[in-house]
């Protein structure tokens, strides 16, 4: 792995700011010189084993207040026994990452805001108890409406809680989602001013879960104390040109009727 430098107060205050954008040359960014953007979705490696998502047309999802959603918004960290249906993670992918519209080909809108419409964002999920699929690593494709498989994890309970400094409930919940950001996606516009965004966008996509959540009496919980390296090593993922950035674990909080 790339060995990455140590922060300080100053640097990390000033990463708060937006004084970057005053210090970047706009004319030398990859867009500026014709360069054509990073595709906006990674592709499944060729003979990788694809399950489609059923279309939102199909899904039984109950309507629910969004005041209500917002009133109890809260952080759970309990969950039942219960498993998700695969329509319900479905309803979960679309609220995060879910695509409504193509911009040109190469940026696509979501239900979630990004700077520049970059959408640097990729979801793994660490799936335990999601009807139908075995349990394993996934990663979403929300153009295609799918997950790729991505790999097969021995005792993957022990290895979220390992992860996550020993935060045994995240083993325990139905489905972890694992965002990692590809920073040159967003680099291709912003050059240098590309990481307070990312990290702004990852906020909203979190919110989305949480507030989707309340529809299918499931509950979430942010996860930004990870081990970096073991959370990049169980998605198989680099940590520099791709890495993990939060997480949340999902999980059903009420039993089923
Ligand atoms: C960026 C961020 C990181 C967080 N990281 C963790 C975490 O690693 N573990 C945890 O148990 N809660 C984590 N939380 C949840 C907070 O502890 C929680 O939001 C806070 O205590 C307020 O509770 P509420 O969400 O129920 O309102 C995180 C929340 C945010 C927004």
């Amino acid at each position: 792995m790339k060995k990455l430098p140590t922060i300080t107060t100053e640097i990390g205050r000033y990463f708060l700011t937006d004084r970057i954008r005053e210090e970047v040359d706009f004319s030398t960014t990859p867009q500026s010189r014709g360069v054509r953007p990073p595709p906006v979705q990674m592709p499944a490696p060729p003979g990788s084993r694809i399950i489609p998502l059923p279309d939102k047309e199909a899904w039984s999802i109950p309507p629910y207040d969004l005041e209500t959603a917002i009133a109890n918004r809260e952080s759970h960290r309990r969950f039942t026994a219960g498993a998700l249906y695969l329509e319900e993670l479905a309803f979960l992918l679309w609220a995060t990452q879910g695509v409504r519209g193509a911009r040109h080909d190469a940026a696509v809108l979501r239900t979630v805001p990004s700077a520049g419409c970059r959408h640097p964002f990729e979801t793994y999920l660490a799936i335990m108890r999601v009807e139908g699929l075995e349990s394993g690593i996934y990663r979403h494709l929300p153009i295609d409406h799918a997950l790729v498989h991505v790999r097969e994890i021995d005792n993957l309970t022990a290895h979220l809680t390992a992860a996550t400094h020993g935060q045994s409930f995240v083993g325990h919940a139905a489905v972890t989602f694992i965002w990692t950001a590809i920073p040159k996606r967003t680099e291709w516009r912003y050059a240098e001013a590309s990481f307070k965004v990312i990290a702004l966008d990852a906020g909203h996509v979190c919110q989305n879960l949480y507030l989707a959540c309340a529809a299918i009496g499931a509950g979430s919980c942010a996860i930004a104390a990870y081990n970096q390296t073991l959370v990049d090593d169980l998605l198989g993922v680099d940590g520099y040109e791709e890495l993990s950035i939060y997480m949340a674990p999902v999980g059903k909080i009420t039993e089923e009727q």
